[in-house]
């Protein structure tokens, strides 16, 4: 636990926020087929935030109260000179953590720099360990390029790491196993997330390819002892995490699980997410924003009317999302430019 909270954005329902996930780019080298359509249409440049307008954002949620930032994609680490942000951000005083989620593409050259720099937690995602199939679900995604990337994270020594893995009926559900023991054997965690209805996609009718958590921990069940959930209250944010008992499993793999669907964690939601084009999104499941570029750019603008824009904002977060995989996708914003 960290220390009390200090933040001074608190919302609507009392919840405290004290962390964002802060996108730098909407582009990916990879095409997922739960987050992207195969033909993407991204933010044009002048929309996109710089990085030092990256900087002057975060910069003023630290100074507001908050104490950990994600960087998100897209794939962060396709950003032009993104490290010069990665430096500065790890060097802001009051920051107590610096966390990336990446698909791993780019780690092989970066995991070092990344460490020195100041980053203390890693998400990488890896949906498979069949080549082919890793082709085939991130369509242009190299496995063994990935796995290079993750070993040298591990090698570099992060305090953190997590593989995320989306599983789809039919697609990748018999690799459950590979993928817990892959993580396994590197001591190092990874969630499962139920597939969530943003964006239109084509590819696969998500209803049907649908794969709940409490079937997947089921199946890991019969391989492997789980202990009880090491957090259930929930606190640590939505994935519930579960340790893997015994068999000299020396760092601790936590095997945690993500589900928007099935256990809503709303009521405990301590973050809010600023795209590439600097719209402040309240929920990831609703369309509630505030367009901090337009507070940035205006004439005469100031550090001020930023940190009062975010301040104020806080009042529009929603209550909680509202998934419903039966229907037409309710929010139409990929899960790219939402900022994973
Ligand atoms: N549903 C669930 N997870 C998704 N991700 C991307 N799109 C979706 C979606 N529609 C995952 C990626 C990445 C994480 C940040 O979000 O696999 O690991
Ligand atoms: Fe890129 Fe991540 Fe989306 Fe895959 S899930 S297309 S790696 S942003």
């Amino acid at each position: 636990m960290g220390p009390p909270h200090t933040t001074r954005l608190i919302d609507g329902f009392g919840r405290q926020v004290d962390y964002i996930r802060l996108s730098v780019t909407d582009r990916c080298d990879f095409r997922c087929v739960y987050c992207m359509a195969e033909d993407m249409t991204f933010a044009p440049k002048p929309n996109v935030l710089s990085l030092e307008e990256l900087h002057a954002i975060g910069a003023a949620f630290v100074q507001l109260g908050v104490r950990k930032i994600r960087l998100t994609g897209g794939e962060p680490l396709i950003r032009n000179n993104v490290m010069s942000l990665v430096r500065r951000l790890g060097q802001m005083e009051g920051l107590d953590e610096l966390a990336l989620t990446t698909n791993g593409s780019q780690l092989q050259r970066l995991a070092p720099e990344l460490r020195n720099a100041g980053v203390n937690s890693l998400n990488i995602s890896l949906d498979s360990l069949n080549p082919r199939k890793f082709r085939s679900l991130t369509r242009h995604g190299n496995l063994d390029q990935v796995i290079a990337g993750i070993d040298a994270a591990v090698a570099a020594g992060f305090p953190r790491i997590r593989l995320n893995a989306v599983i789809l009926k039919g697609r990748n559900d018999d690799e459950v196993l590979d993928l817990v023991e892959f993580a396994r054997q590197r001591g190092i965690d990874i969630a499962f997330i139920e597939e969530m209805p943003l964006g239109i996609i084509d590819e696969h009718d998500r209803a049907l390819s649908f794969c709940s958590s409490a079937e997947l921990k089921q199946l890991i069940m019969r391989q492997y002892s789980l202990g009880d959930q090491s957090d259930p209250e929930g606190t640590a944010g939505p994935a519930r995490y579960c340790h893997i008992k015994g068999s000299g499993d020396q760092r601790g793999t936590r095997v945690g699980f993500i589900s928007p669907h099935s256990h809503n964690f709303c009521h405990l939601c301590n973050r809010v997410r600023v795209t590439v084009e600097g719209r402040l999104l309240l929920c990831l499941g609703n369309e509630h924003s505030v367009d901090l570029r337009a507070v940035l750019r205006a004439p005469h603008s100031t550090h001020q009317h930023l940190l009062d824009a975010i301040t104020s904002a806080m009042s529009n977060k929603p209550e909680k999302h509202y998934f419903d995989l039966s229907d037409e996708p309710q929010i139409v914003r990929f899960m790219n430019t939402t900022g994973g």
